[in-house]
C-alpha cells in the first residue's frame, strides 16, 4: 500500500470516530528545531547523561548544572514555534465531536498551536514548582520572571518560601503526577481510535498506553519516520515526518467529511 492510500486509510478512520486520542512525544516537535531525547548521534541523551540533568539524585548531587540544563531547553523551546505538525493536531478539534491530546512532551507547543484539551502527563517546562512543594502549586513564572535571575547560588528560588524551586517536569524515577496519568489512561480505554505520533514508545508509563488502547479496540495509527515501539501493533504506520504528513491527514478528514457532507445533502 502507497503513501497516500494509508493516509487515506488513516483518515478513514479518525474521519468516523467519536472519541480520538493523541499521544505525541518528541519527534512532533522535531520540525520546530526542539531535538528529541535518542534520535541517533543528535538526541538529547546523546549529549547529556538524564540521571545527572532531569533526576532528583542529580538535581541535590549539582541542582546548578541540572538548572543550566533546564534553563538551555527551556529557552530552546520558548524560541520554537508551532510547526505543521503541531496545527494540524489542534485542526482536528473542529472536526471531530472529542479530541484529547495526551503528550509526554514539556514544551507547551500543543497549546500553543491551539489544542484546547491537552494532557501533559510529564509536567511542562514553562513552569516552576517549589523542590519542596511549600504550596503543592505550580508557580507560572511571568516572562521576566523565566529569565534566568539566578540567585547568588544560581539556583532559582520559589516564589513563596525562597527555597529551591525546580522545573515542574517529571524526572526520571519520578511518578507522574496521578490526575494526568488517570485521564491519560480513562481516554485510552474509550478511545476509537489512538494517533501515535513521534515517540518511541520506551518510556513507561507511556509507553503502555497504546497498549491499553488497542485492548479496549481502538484502531492504532503510528506516524514516525522510523519503526517505534509500537508499530508493530499498529493499524496504519504513516512512515514520515509528522510536519508533513499529519497536514495531508487533516486534509484527506476534511474531504471526507466533505464527500459525506454533500452525499447526505443530494
Ligand atoms: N516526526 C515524527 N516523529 C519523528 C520525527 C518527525 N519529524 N523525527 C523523529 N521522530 C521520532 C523518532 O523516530 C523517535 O521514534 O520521534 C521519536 C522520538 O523518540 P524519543 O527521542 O525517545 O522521544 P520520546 O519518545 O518522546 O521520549 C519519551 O523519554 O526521556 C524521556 O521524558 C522524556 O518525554 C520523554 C520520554
Amino acid at each position: 500500500m502507497n503513501s497516500s492510500e494509508r493516509i487515506r486509510q488513516a483518515a478513514i478512520l479518525i474521519e468516523r470516530c467519536r472519541r480520538l486520542v493523541v499521544l505525541t512525544g518528541a519527534g512532533v516537535s522535531r520540525e520546530s528545531g526542539v531535538p528529541t531525547f535518542r534520535e541517533k548521534g543528535e538526541g538529547l541523551w546523546s549529549q547529556y547523561d538524564p540521571m545527572q540533568v532531569a533526576s532528583i539524585t542529580g538535581f541535590l548531587a549539582d541542582p546548578v548544572a541540572s538548572w543550566r540544563w533546564h534553563e538551555h531547553l527551556r529557552d530552546l523551546c520558548r524560541q520554537a514555534q508551532p510547526n505543521p505538525g503541531h496545527v494540524a493536531l489542534a485542526q482536528l478539534e473542529r472536526l471531530l465531536p472529542q479530541v484529547v491530546l495526551v503528550t509526554q512532551n514539556i514544551d507547551d507547543l500543543h497549546q500553543r498551536a491551539g489544542s484546547t484539551d491537552v494532557v501533559p502527563i510529564h509536567g511542562t517546562l514553562m513552569r516552576n514548582r517549589c523542590f519542596f512543594d511549600c504550596l503543592g502549586d505550580p508557580t507560572y513564572l511571568t516572562e521576566e520572571e523565566m529569565e534566568p535571575g539566578f540567585p547568588d547560588d544560581g539556583v532559582p528560588r520559589c516564589l513563596f518560601c525562597g527555597r529551591w524551586a525546580r522545573p515542574d517536569v517529571v524526572w526520571f524515577g519520578e511518578m507522574l503526577p496521578p490526575e494526568l496519568i488517570d485521564r491519560a489512561v480513562g481516554e485510552c480505554r474509550q478511545a476509537d481510535v489512538l494517533l501515535v505520533v513521534g515517540t518511541s514508545g520506551i518510556v513507561q508509563p507511556a509507553a503502555s498506553l497504546p497498549y491499553l488502547a488497542k485492548e479496549f479496540g481502538a484502531h492504532l495509527i503510528d506516524v514516525n519516520p522510523n519503526r517505534s515501539g509500537i508499530t508493530a501493533i499498529a493499524d496504519v504506520w504513516l512512515e514520515g515526518p509528522s510536519g508533513e504528513i499529519l497536514p495531508q491527514v487533516v486534509e484527506a478528514v476534511r474531504l471526507l467529511r466533505e464527500e459525506k457532507i454533500s452525499s447526505h445533502a443530494e
